[in-house]
């Protein structure tokens, strides 16, 4: 399939120079600068970051947005109306990160991805399960369990990267079977919790590297990459890219 979705999510990387260095070199690849290419830096850089793409073929992407409102009392935090204020077109919802670090329940995830969607901006539902619970068997209800929050929400405005937490940042990629597998299950999971008939976009996350990007991304169900590291790069980010396209 052509032009498969790719996300860089910075996480807590970057300064404002080296940034918009980095943002410069790779928008002057045409490998990366092209539709389906997403970056996703910290929050303090996202307004920059607009500034930076503009002209350019690249979306702007956040790493979470509020659960509350709009506005308001809510010291520290960036609404999705915010976010869509800026020029942002993605944001992550429940990466593994978050879900750890500060114990994102999927009763906050529904909030979340309600408030992205009605800024009219698109959710990256991030799913995935611990070693050990693969190893006990238990990733296929984990991530069904995941995915239920996304009852009532119409496939065609959300994606779902499904990222094994012990492939994140380790070097450890899930093997092809594995990726194939649970993304075939992803999908037709969201056709039973999304009671409909249309398919939702998959991406796979964790450890792509530019020599492994070609093999996930040829996967029939993987529709795109959320890319942690690799993406800090110019060269790996590019041949990730090229890969999806
Ligand atoms: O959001 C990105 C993922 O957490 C993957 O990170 O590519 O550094 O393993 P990684």
């Amino acid at each position: 399939m052509a032009g498969k979705l790719v996300i860089g999510n910075w996480k807590m990387n970057g300064r404002r120079v080296a940034s918009e260095t980095l943002v410069a070199a790779m928008l002057a690849d045409p490998r990366i600068n092209r539709p389906n290419v997403g970056m996703a830096p910290p929050a303090p850089y996202l307004a920059l970051l607009a500034g930076w793409l503009e002209g350019s073929h690249v979306a702007v992407c956040a790493q979470d947005a509020s659960r509350f409102a709009k506005d308001g009392a809510f010291t520290g935090d960036v609404s999705a109306a915010m976010l869509a204020d800026i020029g942002c077109q993605y944001v992550l919802v429940g990466h593994s990160e978050r879900r750890q670090y500060h114990g994102e329940s999927n009763e906050v995830l529904r909030a979340k991805l309600a408030n992205v969607l009605e800024a009219g901006l698109v959710p990256v539902l991030c799913v995935g399960e611990t070693l050990t619970e693969r190893e006990e068997g238990r990733h296929r209800d984990v991530i069904r369990h995941q995915l239920s929050v996304l009852e009532g929400v119409d496939p065609r405005r959300c994606v779902v990267a499904y990222e094994p937490v012990w492939a994140i940042g380790t070097g450890k990629v899930a093997s092809l079977e594995q990726i194939a597998q649970m993304h075939a299950d992803i999908k037709s999971w969201c056709l039973q919790i999304q009671k409909t008939d249309v398919t939702i976009r998959t991406l796979y996350g964790g450890s792509v590297k530019a020599d492994n990007a070609e093999a996930i991304l040829s996967i029939d169900d993987v529709d795109g990459a959320l890319v942690g590291g690799a993406s800090l790069e110019v060269e790996s980010f590019a041949m990730i890219c090229m890969a999806a396209d």
